[in-house]
């Protein structure tokens, strides 16, 4: 949800900036832009869109042409004002002096706006960022210092931003600022950086110092001071960068998409491999500090598709752990009573650690003395902070907006937690337990299998493009299988996908189907099977195309079928997300649509 970048030292800055901007592509791309400081004047080149058509303007104004050693860059999610060239950053002052670019959300922008206008402040954008970028110049026509002026300007805004700053008149600086954003300063050798996340960083630099909120950073070229925002200089840690530089390369897949849904298996390997010793599951890497005998109530907060692990891991835990797991979409669990005190167990699942609802709803769980827990693929991320328990995900970058291998490393975290936790709470007998882990183990191969079979889900998803809506139905542990399959559908190909308990089409949906209508029901064993085909029966019998997906096909009334390897009920959750991410991908893909870019949406979304 917009990424910022900082460069000071002796490279080219535009292109350390725009290489910076490239690896933070899928925090937004509506717009972008870069401010250098060049002999003390502020130099600014925006352009709407993608990254590529800034790349296009700087080439035609001649940037290598400007002398800097110092600029700041942006790359846009727009949220206040459409994505246009003059609401994208960066944001400069009315007298041309000072420069900033911004990821977060002033929320009384509104009322300093009207303050600044007042007092005949001209603004030219929409955006919340620019009455901060006057407020800061007001301040320094008062105190003749940036860093001042910042820390003056600072109290007068609430909200959650990270600011990359320059000034004219200060060209040996850059201050880097950091309030429920994320921003991380790369210490060079003769240069420093800031970035809104590691990738930006990535074969740049080895060390990082993590910014914490309240707290900000005066970027020199050899030298890197943190402050508290009242001035007090605080002594950081510089972190090793343990991240590879190919992370973020596609390795010869067509997409991101497709490469990191084909690493599941490695990635369930490598987990499992990490996890299980002499038929024992071991959290090592996990930081876990739950009082398992005082819960008695678990709640799961999250957003989108960790939304939906969760609500398979309601599923799993209620039936293995025999207590109440209740799933909440983490924007609405601020607006409802939510009866929790020392002996609920909260968990926040975040693939990014930076989602803003879900932060805000662990924050206020936090408030209740609950235990707290977070899931997620980066633990160097902001939710960390809120959580006593940590369960690292492990399952490398995700660039593509769209998850996928974190889905599949969300449900496996969940099955190890939920296996770990019945041990705890003698709710599971040894081998019960011991067939659970066997099913877990030879998961990968099985979805090697499903993998092996692209080429057939590659013409069921072409023949999918002909239609502009499609159904999802599931019963019993796939429901949450459906509820994804629909929202990857929607969010990559534009498809309008909708997802129902299968019982309750005829409630209601059933009035959608005709023949222009597919429905897709994912299959899973056990007695609920029956009932699905009927649902299937019921769906023909109105002309709609029936496509079935899971085990063993059981019936000729289906139009296609994608088989999937048998598995117990209870794990096929792991095996059906499979299929549903790979029709999702080829009918974009044969839709030639953006498909790790997809229009509206960015990877971390740091707003409410
Ligand atoms: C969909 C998708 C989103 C995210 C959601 C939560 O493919 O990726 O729905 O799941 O924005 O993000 P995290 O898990 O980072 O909190």
């Amino acid at each position: 949800m917009c990424g910022i970048v900082g460069y000071i030292g002796n490279n080219a800055v535009a292109e350390e900036l725009l290489s910076g901007l490239k690896s933070l592509e899928y925090r937004g791309y509506d717009s972008s832009g870069i401010a250098l400081n060049d002999n003390r004047k502020i130099i600014v080149f925006k352009a709407s869109g993608k990254l590529s058509n800034l790349n296009a303007v700087l080439h035609e104004k001649n940037v290598e042409d400007y002398s800097s050693f110092m600029g700041i860059g942006h790359i846009r999610w727009a949220t206040h004002g459409a994505p246009s060239i003059e609401n994208a950053h960066p944001h400069l002052s009315n007298d041309g002096n000072l420069v900033l670019v911004h990821n977060g959300i002033i929320e009384n922008y509104k009322e300093l706006r009207q303050k600044l206008q007042n007092q005949g402040v001209v603004f030219h954008s929409q955006t919340d960022t620019e009455a901060a970028v006057h407020l800061f110049a007001e301040e320094y026509k008062k105190c003749g210092s940036l860093e001042q002026a910042v820390r003056n300007g600072l109290p007068q805004l609430k909200g959650a931003f990270a600011f990359v700053i320059m000034h004219h008149a200060e060209s040996d600086k850059i201050i880097a600022v950091r309030k429920n954003a994320p921003l991380i300063i790369g210490c060079g050798k003769n240069e420093n950086y800031v970035a809104s996340d590691i990738p930006a960083l990535l074969g740049k630099v080895n060390h990082i110092i993590h910014l914490d909120d309240d707290e900000m950073a005066v970027v020199k070229k050899n030298e890197v001071i943190v402050k508290y925002i009242n001035g007090q200089v605080v002594q950081k840690e510089m972190e090793k960068v343990d991240m590879a530089a190919d992370v973020i390369s596609k390795n010869g897949y067509a997409h991101f998409m497709l490469k990191e849904i084909c690493e599941q298996p490695a990635i369930l390997r490598r987990v499992i491999q990490s996890h299980v010793q002499n038929q024992t599951i071991y959290l090592d890497d996990a930081k876990i500090n739950v009082d398992f005998d005082k819960v008695k109530k678990i709640v799961i907060v999250a957003c989108g598709t960790s939304l939906h692990a969760a609500l398979v891991a309601k599923k799993v835990w209620e039936e293995w752990l025999k207590l109440p797991v209740q799933v909440e979409a983490a924007s609405e669990f601020i607006y409802q009573t939510n009866l929790l005190d020392e002996n609920s167990l909260v968990i926040g699942v975040s693939q990014s650690g930076e989602t803003a609802d879900t932060i805000t709803a662990l924050k206020l769980a936090k408030k209740y003395q609950s235990q707290i827990m977070v899931l997620t693929n980066r633990v160097d991320s902001s939710i960390v902070r809120y959580a006593s328990s940590i369960v690292p995900l492990n399952a490398g970058v995700e660039i593509s907006v769209a998850a996928t291998k974190s889905y599949m490393a969300q449900l496996v975290a969940f099955y190890w937690f939920g296996l770990l936790f019945a041990q705890k709470l003698n709710k599971i007998s040894e081998l019960d337990w011991q067939q659970k882990l066997q099913i877990l183990i030879q998961l990968p191969e099985k979805i090697e299998e499903i993998l092996s079979h692209q080429n057939d889900i590659e013409s069921i998803a072409q023949r999918l493009t002909r239609y502009s809506a499609v159904v999802f139905m599931a019963r019993g542990f796939n429901l949450p299988t459906a509820y994804e399959a629909a929202l990857k559908l929607k969010e990559i190909s534009y498809i309008n996908a909708n997802a129902y308990p299968a019982g309750e089409l005829k409630h209601g949906p059933i009035a959608l189907l005709d023949k222009n209508m597919p429905v897709l029901a994912l299959f899973e064993q056990g007695q609920n099977a029956p009932k699905l085909l009927s649902n299937c029966e019921e769906a023909k019998a109105r002309q709609a195309p029936v496509i079935g997906i899971g085990g063993e096909k059981c019936s000729d009334i289906f139009n296609e079928y994608i088989e999937t390897p048998e598995v117990d009920a209870c794990f096929s959750p792991l095996l059906l997300c499979v299929p549903v991410q790979l029709l999702a991908y080829f009918t974009a893909k044969a839709l030639n649509r953006e498909i790790d870019q997809p229009r509206n949406l960015a990877k971390s979304v740091t707003v409410e």
